[in-house]
């Protein structure tokens, strides 16, 4: 049987990882600011997690939502203080897709609505609604078409209030990404953030932050929507949540009341998921990984400033976007073929850096000089001396 062939793939095995570097199988080092899409919150392999994932798995690995499983409430209890989101209910499931989905619905049970306003250029998953709520025809097939979604300009309050003002009753959710991932690295302004917030308010809508990408300490802060000083009514979790280990979840506000069956998941939450998520959790308080993301970050985007062939440098703590023009496109492979470093794109010519929150200060100074020289290279080659 061949793989059903749906990724564009490198032709590189790793094989070994260990905090912010990988090895392929010819014992190859790479420096990994790509984190295996914005996966590895506190690094490959961190000890700590290893252990805990180790110890879980000789106790008992997976059981049903049909038992206790106090690791669950453990894991609330810490999410809700690490978060400062003490007063949220935590739902957990396994991909990003899926806590968008089970958040989407879950607003339509609250209000007893079907419209969901999204934004362009946003992402939120490939299940039904959320591939509907995301702005890229190519990935939406004709049974996620609906009407139920509305696409307005991202960042632009008067189309907001337009919207809000003609069909608000009918509005079930606003479905935002604090900073926008596949769509390029753009970051929600706080006053849309806050728009969003009062125009839910205004109609009964509810407010869903999507911190698949952007949550769980990478932007500096837990999420990268609170910068904006409001609360949404649900946020959505995966990537960074499980170091690697697919967890996923939503967090709920107080006033949304849960009813037996009307959200449920087989592997959502099981004893593994719990224990990786708790480690991850358990490392960044000890790490201080939000502090870490916040200062790293910063350094990186004033070094990568001085850079003149790179334009637009964005985003907040450990994700940042920058764009290379036209004679530089072929940037981010040389940096992977000739610098061993890995990073993540974005279509056109946006290169996306999502380390894991644990980046050290040298590992961004090796970066730094890996850029300068491939520039260079890349320059020179452009005009040799004859
Ligand atoms: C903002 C955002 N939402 C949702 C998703 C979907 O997550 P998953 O691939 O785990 O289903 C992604 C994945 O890239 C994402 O970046």
């Amino acid at each position: 049987m061949n793989l059903f062939d749906v990724y564009p793939i490198n032709d590189i095995t790793i094989v070994k990882a260990k905090g912010s570097y990988v090895w392929d199988d010819k014992g190859e080092q790479y420096l990994d600011l790509y984190g295996g899409h914005a996966v590895i919150s506190i690094g490959h392999t961190h000890p700590h997690y290893v252990q805990r994932l180790t110890e879980q798995l000789n106790k008992v690995g997976f059981y049903s939502n049909s038992i206790k499983i106090p690791l669950q409430q453990e894991l609330a209890q810490k999410l809700g203080k690490v978060s400062g989101k003490a007063d949220y209910q935590l739902f957990l499931c396994n991909s990003g897709a899926e806590a968008n989905e089970n958040a989407l619905k879950l607003a339509s049970f609250y209000n007893n609505r079907k419209k969901i306003i999204a934004f362009t250029k946003a992402f939120h998953g490939r299940t039904s609604l959320a591939v509907a709520a995301t702005d890229n025809p190519n990935i939406v097939a004709p049974v996620n078409q609906t009407d139920n979604v509305i696409f307005l300009p991202f960042n632009d309050e008067t189309a907001l209030e337009d919207c809000f003002s003609k069909q608000g009753n009918e509005i079930s959710s606003v479905i935002i990404e604090g900073i926008q991932g596949v769509g390029g690295i753009n970051v929600a302004n706080e006053t849309f953030l806050k728009k969003i917030r009062s125009l839910c308010d205004e109609y009964g809508a509810v407010y869903i932050a999507d911190s698949i990408q952007c949550g769980y300490g990478r932007s500096g802060k837990f999420f990268s929507h609170d910068f904006a000083g409001v609360q949404a009514d649900i946020y959505t979790m995966a990537k960074g949540m499980g170091n690697g280990f697919p967890v996923a979840g939503i967090i709920i506000a107080p006033h949304i009341k849960s009813k037996h069956y009307m959200l449920g998941t087989t592997f959502g939450g099981n004893h593994l998921a719990c224990a990786a998520a708790l480690a991850v959790l358990e490392v960044m308080e000890e790490e201080k990984l939000m502090g870490n993301a916040a200062t790293v970050g910063l350094y990186l985007r004033e070094e990568l400033k001085k850079i003149p062939q790179l334009k637009n440098i964005r985003g907040r703590g450990l994700m940042i976007g920058f764009d290379v023009t036209e004679d530089f496109k072929e940037l981010r492979k040389n940096l992977l073929w000739n610098q061993k470093v890995f990073t993540g794109e974005a279509k056109p010519n946006v290169i996306r850096l999502l380390p894991s929150l644990a980046l050290r200060k040298r590992d961004a100074e090796q970066f730094i000089d890996s850029i300068k020289e491939e520039i260079q290279q890349m320059v020179s080659s452009e005009n040799p001396v004859v």
